[in-house]
């Protein structure tokens, strides 16, 4: 990861990119497996100061799981956060406005969808189900986004990434709800691009190549997913939760600062090929 500086007038050199004196909130910590725990990783390798949410769970091990992740890496601040509940988000932006004034980044890697809704024909889908998985899944990045603007603007700009899927372009088997959500979460950040482009404040999604998590094992049949992502990528095999972090890290990082409203594809090149 590399970060643009001048060198004695020998024109630009790049060097290691640091988070360093960055501060930012990671949303969607479930366990080890989590994509946004691999961000977690390569952030907190790269010097960022972060707080982590865990979302609603009946069986309450997600607090648990963020807590053990926290303390791998000296993160104090894990807070519990539905982004259905609006007063959930208040109170997040709330406690890290007390203790940090200001904010750099916001990684959004959060989706919901009734498990019935993937695993059916999609034309059965219930106004409840659409409507469940386009609110937490799309929907929840701008208000999470809305309450970051001041905390950005008090650090001169910041950036915001969201996790998509392919499934929101081209009709993939049993993906079904989350297709259209997933369109939505996408055009969300083209919106939210355009309003705060003129305040230094970026937002994209990275669209991600299937990956083992528990997430996906929500899926109907996502092991054959998996596999027919790995074999007809241009890579010939699946990518890795390491391999979307370090991309999320460079659209957190200054040497992304052009790059806003874009779906960036971490997908061994799955989407280019014809068959
Ligand atoms: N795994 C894949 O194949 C894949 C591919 C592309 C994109 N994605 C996306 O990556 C993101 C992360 O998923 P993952 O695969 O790491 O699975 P994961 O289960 O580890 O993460 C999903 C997270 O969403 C959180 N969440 C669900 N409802 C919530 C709510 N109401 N409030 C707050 N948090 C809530 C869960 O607590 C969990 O931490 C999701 O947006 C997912 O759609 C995953």
């Amino acid at each position: 990861m590399f970060r643009k500086h001048n060198h004695d007038n020998q024109g630009e050199k790049y060097e290691m990119i640091s988070f360093s004196g960055k501060k930012g909130l990671v949303l969607g910590i479930a366990n080890q497996r989590s994509i946004a725990t691999a961000v977690a990783e390569v952030l907190n390798e790269l010097g960022a100061e972060m707080a982590f949410t865990y979302g609603p769970d009946p069986k309450g091990r997600f607090a648990q799981n963020v807590e053990k992740v926290a303390e791998e890496m000296n993160v104090s601040h894990v807070l519990p956060l539905d982004v259905a509940n609006d007063q959930d988000i208040a109170d997040v932006f709330g406690k890290l406005e007390k203790e940090w004034g200001g904010l750099d980044f916001v990684v959004h890697s959060v989706a919901f969808a009734e498990r019935e809704n993937l695993e059916t024909a999609f034309s059965l889908t219930s106004r409840e189900g659409w409507n469940i998985a386009q609110d937490i899944s799309a929907y929840s990045i701008v208000p999470v986004t809305r309450y970051a603007i001041p905390l950005m603007r008090n650090n001169g700009g910041g950036s915001v990434v969201g996790m998509s899927f392919i499934g929101s372009v081209l009709a993939v088997p049993n993906y079904n709800v989350m297709g259209p959500a997933k369109a939505a979460l996408e055009s969300a950040v083209r919106y939210l691009a355009r309003e705060l482009g003129p305040e230094n404040i970026r937002a994209n999604t990275i669209s991600a190549g299937a990956i083992r998590t528990l997430s996906s094992s929500g899926i109907g049949k996502f092991g054959e997913m998996l596999k027919v992502a790995g074999e007809h990528s241009a890579t010939g095999r699946n990518v890795t939760t390491r391999e979307v972090a370090m991309t999320a890290a460079f659209l957190l990082s200054d040497c992304a600062s052009a790059i806003t409203g874009q779906t960036i594809y971490v997908d061994g090149g799955y989407n280019i090929m014809a068959n």
